[in-house]
């Protein structure tokens, strides 16, 4: 029988978006509760937790080839605790798959899991035996957990959980149950107390933002919450206030009216298109057209012209012919994006699109993601280059990584910016003069006061 002896410390390996950072956050904070410590690295961790991703087979790939590294690992040190979380473990069949390929796993747990694995990593250490707690946690918000955010200036903060919009290709409602709200009044707190502990940008986080609020018995959607912490005064120390992701069909004027009447909220719109033909856009189940969102992308450059404006595009969905991924061209060419992610569509079991006729061969996906990603970059430069002789606000984050001497950080548009300057400027809020554009930085130096 496997040894188990009292853990102490703990790796957590993160794979995916922002909400399993942040979920991530939430699980170090727990185990840090139960009186574990952070390891310095994998190799001498008693307990390792992978929080998985399943939106593309890449992302599932890493995990498995990890587990097969831990494996070894796990061989010279008998007692360690291998665990496995997040969106992947939450796939129909996977857990049983987990078990059988990696009988190493202890312990399986699905998202919104952290509350459970005190009693999970218990039964493990006292039973020595796996334990498995998959869907539980799916439907629920548990709040007051304890959170261990990484050190720095920006915070991540969930709102809601969950997706109601069942696109065709994707994997992410099924893992992560129906949308549900935090109350405003928790989320308040929540900022509050990171403004007092110093964090000075606070990400709001939600498959789908727009659709803040439906689920609750307040009166409130996603622009009054942006109003409500705006206005905020307990949080001093906030200055800077994003979201992500907002859904290009519930865009509405008011939201955009919001933003502009608000002074913490930035300018930055991350707006997934997914693709530019509507006959696409349709079997994808998007709910809007490339008319509507590219009026919407008009709307808000009026309203403001400095806004930055970035995407989620994908090609190779299931029919996609020629002139359709023209029609995706032309919209990046019209929008001007300001950047975009670029994703070759698959095949995720158990979505709708996976059965669809149709499927692009990979050499033609392969080569239209090419021909995509040429384009945005010219377009991306192009945009830069309008930044140049503008004055910036740059909120410091740091020393910048690849110019030694540099401090970086970014504009309200979320553009990394460097200049020149000292230390003590980390955490600040300063103006910056663009003077230099590049593919995926400004530069510039700064301004007095
Ligand atoms: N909730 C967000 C993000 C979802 S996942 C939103 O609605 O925008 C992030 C991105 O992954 C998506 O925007 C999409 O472009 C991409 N994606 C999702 N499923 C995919 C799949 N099956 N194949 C390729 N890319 C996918
Ligand atoms: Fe997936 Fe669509 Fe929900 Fe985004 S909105 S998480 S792409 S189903
Ligand atoms: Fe991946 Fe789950 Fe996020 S599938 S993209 S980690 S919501």
């Amino acid at each position: 029988m496997t040894k188990y002896y009292q853990p102490q410390t703990y790796q957590i390996i993160t794979f995916g978006c922002q909400m399993n950072e942040y979920d991530s956050e939430v699980l170090a904070g727990v185990l840090d509760g139960m009186g574990f410590t952070q390891a310095n690295g994998v190799d001498c961790a008693d307990i390792v937790l992978l929080n998985t991703c399943c939106v593309r087979e890449t992302a599932e790939n890493k995990v498995f080839s990890l587990l097969g590294r831990l494996r070894r690992l796990k061989k010279e040190k008998p007692g360690m605790i291998i665990g496995v979380s997040g969106c992947m473990s939450q796939q129909e069949g996977m857990a049983a798959r987990i078990r059988q390929g990696f009988p190493h796993v202890d312990l399986i747990l699905g998202t919104g899991g952290a509350c459970q694995l005190p009693d999970l990593i218990g039964r493990v250490i006292e039973r020595r035996s796996p334990v498995l707690a998959v869907r539980p946690g799916i439907d629920g918000i548990v709040e007051n957990l304890p959170v261990r955010r990484k050190e720095g200036i920006r915070a991540w903060v969930a709102i809601m959980y969950g997706c109601n919009n069942f696109c065709t290709y994707c994997i992410v409602p099924y893992v992560r149950g129906r949308e549900r709200s935090r109350r405003p009044g928790d989320i308040l707190e929540e900022i509050d107390r990171l403004g007092r502990e110093g964090f000075k940008e606070v990400v709001l986080l939600g498959q789908n933002v727009n659709s803040y609020g439906k689920d609750l018995d307040d009166t409130i959607d996603f622009a009054g919450l942006l109003k409500k912490l705006d206005k905020y005064e307990g949080n001093n120390g906030v200055s800077r206030i994003r979201y992500m992701t907002s859904h290009p069909r519930d865009f509405s004027d008011r939201l955009i009216e919001t933003i502009v009447a608000s002074d913490k909220v930035c300018e930055h719109f991350h707006l997934p298109v997914q693709a530019g033909s509507n006959r696409v856009l349709k079997k994808m189940n998007r709910g809007y057209s490339r008319e509507h969102y590219l009026e919407l992308v008009g709307k808000i450059k009026s309203s403001i012209p400095t806004a930055s404006i970035t995407t989620d595009i994908m090609v190779g969905f299931p029919g996609e012919d020629e002139k359709d991924f023209e029609d995706t061209l032309d919209l990046a060419r019209q929008a001007r994006f300001d950047s975009a992610y670029t994703f070759i569509y698959n095949t995720r079991p158990g979505t709708p699109a996976a059965s669809l006729e149709g499927q692009v061969p990979e050499e033609v996906k392969k080569a239209r993601i090419q021909e995509l990603i040429k384009l945005q970059n010219k377009i991306s430069l192009e945009r830069n280059r309008e930044e140049e002789g503008r004055e910036q606000e740059v909120l410091v984050e740091g020393e910048s990584k690849t110019r030694p001497g540099m401090l970086a950080g970014k504009n309200r548009g979320n553009k990394t910016v460097i200049f020149p300057g000292g230390k003590e400027l980390i955490g600040r809020t300063v103006r910056v003069l663009i003077t230099e554009s590049h593919l995926a930085h400004l530069a510039g130096r700064q301004l007095p006061h």
